[in-house]
C-alpha cells in the first residue's frame, strides 16, 4: 500500500496566520517556514479555488498587454524565479516544463490582433519569434491548416497547478475554517477562534473583498479538461479565433487543459452550457483534432480582479501583510510574492520594488486608480 504522508503539525501559537489556502497563501506559507517561523494556513477548503481551476501557464509574454508594463516586468521577475521553486516541490511532480509557447491567430482579423500584440513585444524588446502559417504547423502539427500566423515564445512555460498545491499541503499546516475578521495580529474564525499571532496575511483572493476594504471582484473562468494519448499537443497553444482568446494547455500524462471564460457576474461558479460552447467552438476550430479525444472535467474558478488589474503585495496601512488581486497570472507569480511576503513578514527589503503594487494604493484616496503613475518606474526583470 502507499505510504500516506503525515499531515504537517499545526503549531498551537503561531507567528504567523495566513488566511487563504489557494496557490499564494500556501506558497507564502511555505516561503515563510523557510525562515523558521511556525505558520498556519486558515481555508475552509483549502486549493478548490481558483488554484483548482487554473490551467498553469507561466506567461509573462502571452499575458502581456498595452499598458501594463508594471505587470509584464513583474510577471517576467516570477518567470525567472520558478526554477527554484519547482525544485524545492520536485520538477517532476509538479510536471513544470519549459518549452515555450505558441500564439496563433485563426483568421485576418485575429491577425491583425496579433500582429499588434506583436509589436508590444518588439517595443519591449521580448524575445519572440514571429511565425508564418507553415511555420506554426511545424512547431504545432495539430493546428488547424488555416491558421493565419503565430507568435512563439520560448520564456513562457507551464505546471500543473493542481499539483503545486498538493506538494505545498504536505508542508504547510492548516486549519479548516474562514477568517471573519483580521488584524494586524489576530484572525476570529467562522467556528468562533480567536487566534493570535505575531504578522497576519491575507491571501484570500477574490474573497479578499468579502473581509477587507479592498476593491477586489471575482472574474468567473469557466474551463474544460480532455484527456488523451501522451504528446498529442506538443505545446500549449493561445488561440485568438474570430476575436475570443482560447488556449490549451497539455500536461505530461495526456490531459490538456482548454480554457477559458472571462465573466464578470460576482460568486458565481456555475459551469454553463454557453460556456462549454464557446470553448468547445473556438479550441476545435484551432485544433480540430481535439475533437476525438475525451471531455474528462468541466470547472469554474474566480480569479480575484483590482480594478488596475495589477495584483496586491505589500503591507497595508493598517500593518496586514496583502497577497492577493493576481487575477490572470497567480499560478505565475506565486513564488515572487511569496519570496515578497516572506521578506516582509520578516521585515527584509523584498527583492524587486513591490511599491506599484501596494494595497495602500486603493485606500490613498477615494480614487481607484489613486498611485498607479507611479509604477511605471516599473521593477526590474
Ligand atoms: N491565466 C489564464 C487565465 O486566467 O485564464
Amino acid at each position: 500500500m502507499a505510504e500516506v504522508p503525515a499531515m504537517p503539525d499545526v503549531p498551537a501559537m503561531p507567528d504567523v496566520i495566513v488566511v487563504g489556502g489557494g496557490i499564494i497563501g500556501l506558497s507564502a506559507a511555505w516561503q515563510i517556514q523557510q525562515d523558521g517561523a511556525e505558520v498556519v494556513v486558515l481555508d475552509p477548503a483549502p486549493g478548490t479555488g481558483a488554484s483548482h481551476a487554473a490551467a498553469g501557464m507561466l506567461a509573462p509574454i502571452h499575458e502581456a498587454y498595452w499598458g501594463e508594463s508594471h505587470i509584464l516586468s513583474l510577471n517576467l521577475a516570477a518567470s525567472q524565479a520558478w526554477p527554484a521553486f519547482a525544485d524545492h516541490l520536485g520538477v517532476a511532480a509538479v510536471d513544470y516544463r519549459r518549452n515555450g509557447m505558441l500564439m496563433a491567430a485563426y483568421d485576418a482579423d485575429d491577425k491583425a490582433l496579433l500582429d499588434n500584440l506583436g509589436d508590444l513585444h518588439e517595443q519591449e524588446g521580448l524575445p519572440v519569434e514571429r511565425l508564418r502559417s507553415r511555420e506554426c504547423r511545424t512547431r504545432e502539427p495539430l493546428l488547424a491548416p488555416g491558421v493565419r500566423g503565430g507568435v512563439y515564445s520560448p520564456l513562457d512555460h507551464q505546471v500543473n497547478p493542481r499539483r503545486v498545491v498538493a506538494e505545498l499541503l504536505d508542508r504547510v499546516p492548516t486549519i479548516p475554517a474562514s477568517a471573519t475578521e483580521v488584524t494586524r495580529n489576530q484572525v476570529v474564525t467562522d467556528d468562533g477562534r480567536v487566534m493570535a499571532c505575531q504578522q497576519v496575511v491575507v491571501a484570500a483572493g477574490a474573497w479578499t473583498g468579502r473581509l477587507l476594504n479592498l476593491p477586489i471582484r471575482p472574474i468567473k473562468g469557466q474551463i474544460l479538461r480532455l484527456s488523451g494519448p501522451e504528446g498529442l499537443l506538443r505545446l500549449p497553444v493561445r488561440g485568438i479565433v474570430r476575436g475570443s482568446s482560447v488556449y490549451a494547455v497539455p500536461r505530461s500524462d495526456g490531459e490538456i487543459v482548454v480554457g477559458a471564460t472571462q465573466e464578470e457576474q460576482g460568486f458565481d461558479t456555475r459551469v454553463t452550457a454557453g460556456g462549454v460552447y464557446e470553448l468547445l467552438r473556438d479550441v476545435l476550430a484551432l485544433l480540430p483534432g481535439l475533437s476525438e479525444i475525451d471531455l474528462v472535467e468541466t470547472w469554474a474558478g474566480l480569479r480575484p480582479g483590482a480594478p488596475d488589474n495589477a495584483p496586491i503585495i505589500g503591507t497595508g496601512d493598517d500593518d496586514i501583510v496583502y497577497a492577493t488581486g493576481h487575477y490572470r497570472n497567480g499560478i505565475l507569480t506565486a513564488p515572487i510574492t511569496a519570496i515578497a511576503v516572506a521578506a516582509l513578514v520578516q521585515g527584509r527589503e523584498p527583492p524587486v520594488d513591490f511599491s506599484p503594487f501596494s494595497p495602500n494604493r486603493f485606500r490613498a484616496s477615494n480614487n481607484p486608480k489613486a498611485g498607479i503613475s507611479d509604477h511605471l518606474s516599473g521593477i526590474s526583470a
